[in-house]
């Protein structure tokens, strides 16, 4: 729930990797790909480049006689001949001239496949559907690579509300049913442009493509309309809103006929915790997505306070924003020091330190509750024992590249922001930034993945193997896949 609190990713030094925007050295020197902008599109194809060159191809801006694979979308061949005869190429029957499939096989391999028939380009009859196959899509999202990319985003929005309407009304099983089939349909690299096309998609029901084929057919579904409109839907969703408030309360608010923030705030009967109340102070604020400008402008206030109190200190963004999100509900970040034990003060110092500055508005510091010897956990927690704190800072204007974005006819010069700060000990870290870089069905899949697959038991603490009884060390988020068998995902991936 976007209201839990949730401890803010630290950023690292260096800038948090966005999009793909780097560039892997060449992997495949044999194979130079390109891309035929037309049907395309001119950004599907920038990020298709960008996404092939992350992974090690190499991908040509120009059409030449050292292209090996012409790779086109939505082509009929006979056009695509002709288009091609208009470049000089010295022997053109030399190019595999293939259809976008051969690409995202090769995406999906993380090498160039062999191109096989069915990759090259058939000519489409008029009323053919479009779809191409996407096959072999795993049914773990820490098998996919997902980026902030949604070509499926009118299905995935509806999935959301009735995944979240289940969940008011514990449902759970259906609940993660919905959010596994939009984490498949977010990991796709087009638009879904008919139910046939899904059909070799894991974790899509029944239920789910009923609804995508009512969108598909009237551009909305009819359940989650009326889900939207429902009273109790709306004021579960409103009460779940303010910081500090999870479902349970706001059903409860309900239940005693409270419909509205007044109404719950005239209540005489209701106590409100610390952080409702905070939650309530700054809910305009808090409410409204944060900024890659203004996560930066936090990230540069706790890097002060940070290195002020121990400079040595290590501070390393996580969260959503890691993950090359452009707006999130909070910022996290992780926070140690190389010398283990010596993290435990930190966090309360960085709040006095915060606090002197007049920068906190809000502060639940929650002491480490972390001990090694009651490892491994054989159940889930949503939380984790590091020491940890869920903030409010203040954040002025002018710390902000290019000034806060302000709601109209308000006219302050700062706006509330919610910040998590994490602080495991240094040897806990690998794990601990692979937890907290979430996205939560990338993590969920995650342990779903170890347990399943490999009999071990990950958390973002350790990683146990069942089999050999020992726990398995990590000092990178790479060490954790090599110990699962899992390619490495980078974190802009991770936004299954
Ligand atoms: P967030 O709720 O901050 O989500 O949790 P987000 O992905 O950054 O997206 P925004 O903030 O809504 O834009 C970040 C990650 O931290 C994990 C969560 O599971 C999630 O993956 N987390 C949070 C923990 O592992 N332990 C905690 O105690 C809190
Ligand atoms: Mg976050």
């Amino acid at each position: 729930m976007s209201q839990a609190p949730v401890a803010p990713r630290p950023k690292k030094r260096s800038k948090p990797e966005a999009g793909f925007s780097r560039r892997e050295e060449a992997r495949f020197q044999d194979v130079r790909i390109f891309l035929v902008e037309r049907k395309m599109g001119r950004s599907r194809r920038s990020f298709l480049t960008q996404l092939a060159r992350s992974k090690g191809f190499i991908v040509e801006d120009i059409l030449s006689d050292a292209v090996t694979h012409v790779v086109s979308e939505n082509s009929q061949s006979s056009s695509l001949w002709a288009w091609l005869k208009g470049f000089s190429l010295s022997d053109p029957s030399t190019v595999n001239v293939v259809d976008i499939s051969w690409f995202t096989d090769s995406m999906r391999e993380g090498r160039p496949v062999a191109v096989e028939t069915r990759h090259l380009i058939q000519d489409i009859l008029p009323e053919a559907p479009k779809a191409a196959p996407v096959n072999k899509v795993s049914q773990y999202a820490c098998q996919r690579r997902t980026t902030t990319e949604n070509y499926n985003k009118i299905f995935t929005d509806a999935f959301e509300v009735l995944a979240e309407n289940y969940e008011f009304n514990d449902i759970e099983g259906r609940c993660l049913a919905f959010r596994r089939a939009a984490s498949v349909l977010k990991s796709l690299p087009s638009a879904v442009q008919c139910v046939e096309a899904t059909q070799d998609l894991p974790c899509l029901g029944e239920h789910t493509k009923a609804v995508m084929k009512e969108i598909l057919q009237y551009g909305r579904s009819f359940e989650v309309e009326k889900i939207l409109s429902d009273l109790r839907c709306q004021t579960l969703k409103l009460f779940t809103s303010v910081f500090g408030v999870g479902p349970k309360t706001a059903e409860k608010w309900y239940r005693r006929g409270l419909r509205s923030f007044s109404d719950v705030l005239a209540e005489p009967s209701i106590h409100l915790n610390r952080m409702q109340q905070s939650g309530f102070l700054h809910y305009g604020d808090i409410s409204r997505a944060v900024s890659k400008a203004e996560a930066q402008a936090v990230g540069n206030i706790i890097d002060e306070a940070v290195h002020v109190i121990t400079p040595n200190a290590i501070l390393a963004l996580t969260g959503g924003f890691r993950r090359g999100k452009d707006f999130g509900h909070d910022v996290d970040f992780i926070v140690t020091t190389p010398e283990l034990g010596q993290e435990e003060s930190l966090l309360i110092d960085v709040i006095d330190y915060l606090k002197k500055q007049g920068l906190l508005l809000f502060t639940d510091h929650q002491a480490s509750t972390f001990d090694i010897s009651k490892l491994p956990s054989h159940k889930f927690e949503a939380m984790d024992h590091f020491a940890k704190c869920f903030l409010i800072l203040r954040l002025e204007s002018s710390q902000v590249e290019g000034g806060l974005q302000r709601s109209e006819g308000d006219s302050r010069n700062w706006r509330a922001v919610r910040v998590d700060l994490v602080s495991p000990p240094m040897d806990r870290y690998a794990f601990t930034q692979l937890g907290w870089t979430g996205s939560r069905m990338f993590e969920r899949d995650l342990r779903r993945f170890a347990r399943l697959e490999r009999q071990m038991l990950l958390d973002n603490h350790a990683l146990y193997d069942k089999t050999k009884k020992e726990f398995l060390t990590a000092t990178t988020e790479k060490d954790i896949f090599d110990h699962l068998g899992l390619e490495y995902i980078e974190p802009w991936q991770r936004n299954a």
